[in-house]
């Protein structure tokens, strides 16, 4: 190409204003996020040519993620010096999603008809591209576990722990008794078996869509067996190869223990740092902050969590899962963790059961296209209790089970399926009902998403609270 014809690509670039848009620049740092940078990403962008209070930075995973299928966003305008065209702004505890991270700067304000957010504010249409900021990945990502959490199994000696990968490869829990040494080999290896489920299982939107849908990885089910009663254990799960996690430890469950301490709740959901479809509760932070001092000063105590349904309101948003279980990691991953089905697990438009009086009760979109199936692989239960979907996804699971911790009988239902006189879930909770020992455990704790009994006046939920009172209460009266 000779001088004179770059002279006049470059005069023909100018007049298309082009030059401009590319001398702006985003950077996010670290490439490489470890722990101890709490995965804190700092965004700085520099150079962007009359900056607006509507600009912003949308956040992408995998990078391969279409302009309009971010997971959030950030105004610029949170950064002080803004208006000058150049910024910075912090974005903390970023989980790893299995995937690098991408961001974007765009101009704003939204173009016509801009999808709303659950307030009905205007969501940004991305369609001013400005800048585009190198990758950002998790150290070890994808290989290394996530996400750990543990459940009580059927079997008192027992405890599960599960957690996520990238990869479905071999992975394995090692545990011992605090204390012994585990380069002494004197820790126990169990296998963990993977599972996970498909965009195709999900029935709706935006579950099923590139916007909602991330792939989950390989949830990993480890159960650590015959432990000694109230003893204090170490574990970690992982593989050579692809990395371990940190140690935790918890205690095992003791069935002579005359006292029972737990945690219970509803609705916790989880705190996303930007913007996303959602607004997210920062107050769940503290929820976890609360708990997690309560189970230090507990010390060898042990202690259980109960979250009885409306778990991370992802509601068919894939990152917010992730998001959760990070954040409950810290509890979780030292105490057990037991779950019930809630509404925003679940109820889709064509769930199997819907009773006419439930017309105006399962209100079809609540779980956002994920028709249970993340709830079912993401959590194990004890007990068998399973539905089919009615779809080729995987079945319901998790819907009913007992457990005893101490003095405490604890009966989890679903209010979301079947629990007519008759149905299986009815016939499980009488049966499991009159076996309760009450000399072992006086005390009977009956639990489910939507309340039998409750002080508000909401009305919407009355059909379904007489015919709980209606079939149920004859059980525990
Ligand atoms: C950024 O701009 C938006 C829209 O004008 C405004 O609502 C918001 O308060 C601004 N934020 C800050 C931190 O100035
Ligand atoms: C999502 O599911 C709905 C309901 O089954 C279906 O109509 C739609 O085509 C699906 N969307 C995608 C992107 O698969
Ligand atoms: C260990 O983890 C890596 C992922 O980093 C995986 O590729 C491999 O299959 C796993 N299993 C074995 C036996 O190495
Ligand atoms: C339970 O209480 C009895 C009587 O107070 C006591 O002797 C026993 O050690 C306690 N057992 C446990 C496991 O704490
Ligand atoms: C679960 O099902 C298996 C096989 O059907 C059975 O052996 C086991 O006892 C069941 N467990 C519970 C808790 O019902
Ligand atoms: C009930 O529990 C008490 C106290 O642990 C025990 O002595 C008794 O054998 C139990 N009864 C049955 C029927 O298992």
């Amino acid at each position: 190409m000779s001088p004179s014809a770059l002279l006049f690509l470059l005069a023909a670039h100018l007049a298309a204003g082009e030059t401009t848009t590319s001398t702006t620049t985003l950077t996010a740092t670290p490439a490489t996020l470890t722990k101890p940078d709490h995965h804190a990403v700092t965004l700085q962008w520099s150079n962007l040519p009359d900056p607006g209070p509507l600009d912003y930075v949308a956040v992408y995973s995998p990078p391969t993620s279409g302009d309009l299928d971010y997971l959030g966003f950030l105004l610029l305008n949170s950064s002080a010096s803004w208006a000058t065209g150049a910024g910075s702004l912090a974005l903390p505890r970023l989980p790893d999603l299995r995937a690098p991270y991408q961001f974007r700067l765009f101009r704003g304000p939204p173009g016509q008809n801009p999808r709303v957010d659950q307030d009905g504010d205007p969501l940004p249409d991305a369609s001013h591209r400005t800048a585009v900021s190198g990758d950002v990945a998790h150290e070890g990502s994808g290989a290394r576990p996530a996400q750990l959490h543990l459940a009580f199994t059927d079997e008192a000696d027992e405890m599960r722990v599960l957690f996520v990968c990238g990869d479905g490869g071999t992975r394995s829990v090692r545990y011992g008794p605090a204390g012994r040494r585990e380069e002494e080999e004197e820790w126990e290896e169990v296998p963990a078996v993977a599972s996970t489920y498909e965009r195709r299982h999900m029935c709706g939107h935006p579950a099923n869509h590139s916007v909602g849908w991330r792939h989950p990885g390989f949830v990993f089910d480890g159960v650590m067996k015959a432990l000694q009663p109230g003893t204090r254990y170490s574990y970690k799960v992982g593989n050579d190869s692809g990395g371990w996690s940190e140690t935790h430890s918890f205690i095992s469950r003791d069935a002579e223990a005359n006292e029972t301490i737990a945690f219970l709740f509803g609705d916790l959901g989880t705190y996303v740092p930007h913007n996303t479809y959602f607004r997210t509760p920062q107050e769940s932070l503290s929820t976890v902050k609360w708990i997690l001092r309560d189970l230090q000063a507990l010390s060898d105590k042990p202690a259980i969590i109960s979250h009885i349904g409306d778990i991370s309101y992802a509601k068919g948003y894939a990152l917010l899962w992730d998001h959760f279980f990070e954040q409950i990691e810290p509890i979780a991953a030292s105490t057990p963790y037991h779950v019930c089905i809630g509404n925003h697990e679940y109820d889709w438009p064509s769930q199997p059961w819907k009773p006419s009086w439930a017309a105006n009760v399962y209100n079809g979109k609540d779980g956002g296209g994920e028709c249970g199936v993340p709830y079912s692989i993401k959590f194990r239960m004890p007990g068998n209790s399973s539905l089919p979907t009615g779809t080729d996804a995987p079945d319901t699971r998790n819907l009913y089970y007992s457990l005893d911790a101490g003095v405490v009988h604890f009966v989890y239902m679903s209010t979301e399926t079947d629990f007519i006189r008759g149905s299986d879930q009815y016939n499980y909770i009488k049966a499991d009902l009159e076996r309760v020992n009450r000399s072992r455990t006086p005390f009977v704790v009956f639990q489910g998403h939507r309340p039998m009994y409750t002080s508000s006046n909401e009305a919407k939920d009355a059909a379904h609270r007489e015919q709980m009172i209606q079939h149920l209460e004859p059980l525990f009266v």
